[in-house]
């Protein structure tokens, strides 16, 4: 049954905003969507999203909400994994970019050209990924809407795995091209899919994460590799998540496999490891002369401030100087994950990503409150994000949080499923189960 378009109705998702919107005009649409989300908050069930961070993000942030109230929060949101953001010799080198260069290029590399660093930083990705060279992008965003705008034609046929993100398929979108999922991780369904696909004029392409960015798991990459081969097909891998923190090292879900420098098409961001934004593709020359000239993204967006560049360099300088600043990481990943594992979550410690399903009788909007009440700062996955039965907090560990802070986050973890998950028929909201997400077609 419908839910009623009333902005006090605070059983309305945003799909059935999007959906039920449609009957509404322009204005009319966004006032009421924005009457909504004022009515959520008085409720406390608005995402807390946009809260303010009036410090500087590492282990510990203090936040403004949106009442004005300011406390101090345990990061456990961040993707800045390896704590970079705050690390001096990061901010030295920013300090002199800036002072070397300004604060930025002033337009797109084609016409302005770039920096000796920016050029430098393209080198050092490809070697980092093995390839023969690297195009930087504005942001990881950019970089898959970028490539797989411009790389794949029509008469070509793109295999993606289910789970990619969303800049992935955008990027298809944009360009119009066939594009199959194939079901998440599911080598055998990928290899029917190439099978089937053996026949095309074109050329196949094969799209997957190192690490998924929703639940922490990774690809196996030998085995695709090894299909790539067998199927005469492309494989870009979005190693978002994976670069600089899976790997010996941090040096990449390709080498955590053994496949550096086989993939033929790397991406990734500088908004997870390295602590900044903007993104590249690591690809071989001729790859990289055409992405130059043809992709729209990169062609027509300004080059990366010279201070962010200048980061991302001081981060890779830093994975090979201070091989601590990983080895923490991991190790309050290990301890996090046993620490989950006793509380009865299965929690892999492979990745810097930890997901806490959520059950679905837990009101993960009230759950999101009654952690950031208690001074953790939680992501939340929520429906029509995700499916219901796929909602989660997601978890992102930081080299620099302390055994403290992690003990912290446990005790809060038992304390919020405690509350908010008892057993079912307890009369609390259990939303519908439904497979659809927000892609409204
Ligand atoms: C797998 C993946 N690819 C691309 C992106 C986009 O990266 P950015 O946020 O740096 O634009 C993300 C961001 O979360 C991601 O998780």
């Amino acid at each position: 049954m419908q839910k009623a378009l009333r902005p006090g109705n605070i059983a309305l998702n945003l799909r059935d905003i999007l959906v039920q919107g449609r009957k509404l005009g322009f204005m009319e649409r966004t006032q009421f969507f924005s009457d909504w989300l004022t009515n959520l908050k008085s409720h406390n069930l608005d995402g807390l999203h946009l809260r303010i961070v009036t410090s500087p993000t590492d282990r510990k942030v203090r936040v403004r909400d949106h009442e004005g109230r300011e406390q101090d929060m345990l990061m456990f949101g961040s993707n800045s994994y390896l704590g970079l953001g705050t690390h001096p010799y990061v901010k030295e080198s920013i300090i002199k970019a800036l002072e070397d260069y300004g604060s930025g290029v002033g337009g797109p590399p084609l016409l302005n050209g770039y920096t000796q660093l920016h050029r430098d930083l393209e080198l050092r990705l490809a070697a980092y990924e093995g390839t023969e060279d690297a195009v930087l992008y504005g942001s990881g965003y950019s970089a898959n809407v970028g490539l797989m705008s411009a790389i794949p034609t029509k008469q070509d046929v793109i295999l993606y795995d289910a789970n990619s993100h969303a800049s992935f398929s955008d990027g298809v979108g944009l360009g119009g091209h066939t594009a199959i999922s194939f079901r998440h991780n599911d080598i055998q369904d990928l290899e029917q899919r190439l099978e089937a696909a053996l026949d095309i004029e074109g050329d196949r392409f094969v799209g997957v994460e190192g690490v998924y960015s929703m639940d922490g798991d990774v690809a196996p990459l030998n085995e695709i590799v090894a299909l790539c081969r067998k199927y005469n097909s492309i494989l870009v891998l979005d190693d978002a998540h994976g670069t600089g923190i899976t790997g010996p090292g941090g040096s990449g879900t390709p080498s955590a496999f053994d496949v550096h420098g086989e993939v033929d098409i790397v991406l990734g961001t500088f908004s997870k490891a390295f602590g900044v934004s903007g993104g590249f593709v690591a690809c071989s020359k001729a790859v990289a002369d055409y992405l130059r000239m043809f992709s729209r993204a990169y062609v027509f967006s300004a080059s990366l401030p010279p201070m962010v560049v200048a980061a991302v360099h001081a981060g890779l300088d830093l994975l090979e100087s201070d091989p601590e600043i990983h080895a923490s990481l991991m190790a309050n990943v290990r301890y996090l994950s046993a620490g989950l594992k006793k509380l009865g979550f299965d929690a892999s410690d492979k990745t810097a990503v930890i997901p806490l399903p959520v059950p679905l009788n837990m009101n993960i909007r009230a759950a999101a409150h009654a952690f950031h009440e208690r001074g953790i700062f939680v992501n939340h996955l929520e429906y029509p994000a995700v499916p219901v039965s796929r909602q989660r907090f997601r978890i992102s560990v930081m080299a620099t949080h302390t055994k403290d802070d992690l003990d912290q986050l446990l005790t809060a973890v038992a304390q919020v499923w405690i509350e908010f998950a008892p057993p079912a028929g307890d009369g609390l909201m259990t939303p519908e189960p439904t497979p659809e997400t927000l892609r409204v077609d």
